[in-house]
């Protein structure tokens, strides 16, 4: 037998009970396959509670007849208090069940982390500088900037909870030669006042008006990037004007930001690495990577010969897109020296990012993994579009839809609220539906957007979950007011199947947040939330709380606490979707 080197009470600082498993799993395997050790230790999460908490398939992957193998390890296992029982089942699968009495002790320990339950130091020590939102300056931002923003922001938020130290930032298109062409045309046809009333639209009719008149006049290509170039070597006047731009864009764009509870910590956009890019290009023609390619441009050939050679600078020696890029790889190493680089962009730059992970690899810059965490497409049928574009639907009218939709659903539901209750209640879940309807998908899966579904109070959306934390809540205010003062002294035991359904979920929130941040997915926070929402649906609907003699009732009013906090809290991570105490 091994010894059990894990106390029960180690649980506080070591919430990742999928950890301990695969300790105690690694233990036994020491013992009974010596040559084994050092291979992989899988564990899943089965689906049917009879099942388990936990099983492990190792056995059928160690040669020889998996059952035996199961029975030897189980044998080579000490049980622990905290799990009920481990069974062998089918082939040759370990069954881990968590004990009810570590359950119902896990509550408290829920109750007392509060806002900080699902926190873990899974991945401490590690940097993870993050890309998203990323609009472009005197453009509206599109449906790709908005699913970046949304999504950018979850994760940045996950990431933090699982243990990361994030840098947060946003690589704003504020530069190229569209903005010579933009300098050129306000000069033209610009109305200063105008432009500072309704800043974006007045810049895309100016940036539209050019192309239309250059498609007459085909010497204003040239005349724009004349301008860009004096913009590039300092012109004061373009200067100027750039930044007025910029500044005017930014004001916008902040405005979204805060509406969506979004922030950064730095927003180092491309004109950021204007000075920043002769060095790489220097290195890169030093190590050979950059190469003249034909009619002067230069260029990286790259190994996969799939991809087509990237530009670096074209012949007239104008700097691209990728030039800034490799700029800003090789600053954020120098800056932050993280672990991992991620970047959130559609799914439309893929070749793009394959090209520039490879450069930057080639020129040897940064050792981090760089992610391109990239998404599907998500249209919205019953939306006209408003530009001849045809991908760009203004969010402010999405949003304003949201909240409206949702002010009738809480005035239908909760006449009762007072006004201004009402309308703080009605943007909490009209905006919470609008970033959970991104965020419960799988990210790479097209979304089609309709509200029904995305505001529906019966299927896997926010206000389904945050009417169920608002029920919690309610239920703990009824509570409160009914026995002020009373003591929890801990005698009570959760025992029915549908208290003990709910109970057995709620520790494994920080891995589920630790699993979200690996694979970058917040919808595995989403799936789980539904999951709590509906076992405490049925918990609710099957077992009395305030109704029921101690000590049971305190230990079900503990339940319905750590399931408030878990619902809060994983809403939190989901880009800060709000858990309204009332709905
Ligand atoms: N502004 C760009 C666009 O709208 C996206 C920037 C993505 N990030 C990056 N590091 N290239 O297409």
């Amino acid at each position: 037998m091994v010894r059990n080197i894990i106390c029960y009470n180690a649980f506080q600082h070591m919430k990742i009970i999928k950890n301990q498993i695969e300790h105690l799993i690694g233990e036994a395997l020491r013992q009974e396959f010596p040559d084994k050790v050092g291979s992989e230790i899988p564990i899943d999460y089965p689906t049917e509670a009879i099942h388990g908490d936990y099983a492990c398939p190792i056995a059928l992957k160690l040669g020889g007849n998996p059952r035996e193998n199961a029975q030897k390890l189980l044998a080579a296992i000490q049980k622990p208090d905290w799990l009920e029982k481990i069974e062998i089942a089918g082939p040759g699968f370990l069954n881990f069940y968590l004990a009810p009495q570590f359950l119902n002790d896990f509550l408290r320990e829920i109750i007392q982390a509060g806002e900080h339950f699902g926190e873990s130091d899974v991945f401490a020590g590690k940097t993870v500088v993050t890309d998203s939102s990323h609009p472009n300056v005197a453009k509206p931002m599109g449906i790709h900037h908005i699913l970046s923003t949304i999504i950018g922001n979850s994760l940045n938020r996950i990431f933090a909870a699982a243990g990361y130290k994030v840098v947060r930032d946003n690589y704003l298109g504020d530069w190229g030669t569209q903005f010579g062409k933009l300098i050129y045309a306000y000069r033209e046809w610009g109305d200063e006042a105008a432009v500072k009333k309704d800043p974006i639209p007045e810049l895309l009719k100016l940036y539209v008006k050019f192309h239309d008149e250059a498609e007459k006049d085909p010497s204003l290509e040239d005349r724009g990037r004349a301008e860009f170039k004096k913009l590039e070597e300092g012109d004061a006047e373009n200067r100027e004007l750039w930044q007025w731009v910029v500044d005017l864009s930014k004001a916008e764009f902040e405005k979204i930001w805060r509406r969506l509870d979004v922030e950064f910590d730095v927003i180092h956009g491309e004109s950021f690495y204007e000075d920043k890019m002769q060095p790489i290009i220097e290195e890169g023609i030093a190590k050979g990577v950059f190469v003249e390619g034909e009619r002067g441009a230069l260029i990286a050939p790259l190994q996969d010969e799939s991809m087509p050679p990237a530009i670096i600078r074209k012949a007239d020696g104008a700097t691209l897109y990728a030039t800034r890029d490799l700029a800003r790889i090789k600053y954020w190493e120098d800056t932050w020296h993280p672990d991992v680089m991620v970047n959130v962009v559609d799914v439309a730059q893929e070749l793009y990012f394959r090209q520039l992970v490879e450069v930057a690899q080639m020129l040897g810059i940064t050792d981090a993994r760089n992610e391109h965490v990239q998404f599907g497409r998500m249209s919205f049928p019953e939306k006209k579009m408003s530009t001849r574009k045809g991908n760009i639907i203004l969010l402010e009218e999405v949003i304003d839809e949201a909240v409206e939709r949702a002010r009738a659903i809480v005035e239908e539901k909760n006449p009762n609220l007072s006004d201004a209750q009402k309308t703080a209640v009605a943007e909490a879940v009209g905006i919470g539906a609008l970033k959970y309807a991104v965020l419960s998908q799988n990210r790479t899966t097209n979304v089609t957007f309709t509200w029904d579904k995305v505001l529906a109070l019966d299927g896997n959306s926010a206000p389904y979950l945050q009417y169920a934390h608002a029920r919690a809540s309610s239920i703990l205010r009824k509570a409160e007011e009914e026995d002020a003062g009373f003591a929890d002294t801990g005698a009570g035991q959760l025992q029915e199947a549908a208290s003990l359904n709910l109970a057995r979920l709620l520790p494994k929130f920080p891995e589920v947040v630790a699993r979200a941040a690996e694979f970058f997915a917040p919808n595995y926070i989403a799936t789980y939330l539904f999951d709590v929402a509906r076992a405490f649906s049925a918990f609710y609907a099957e077992v009395p709380v305030l109704q029921a003699e101690e000590p049971e009732r305190t230990a079900r009013l503990n339940l319905v606490k750590a399931t408030k906090i878990v619902l809060a809290n994983g809403l939190g991570l989901l880009g800060g979707v709000q858990a309204p105490e009332e709905m």
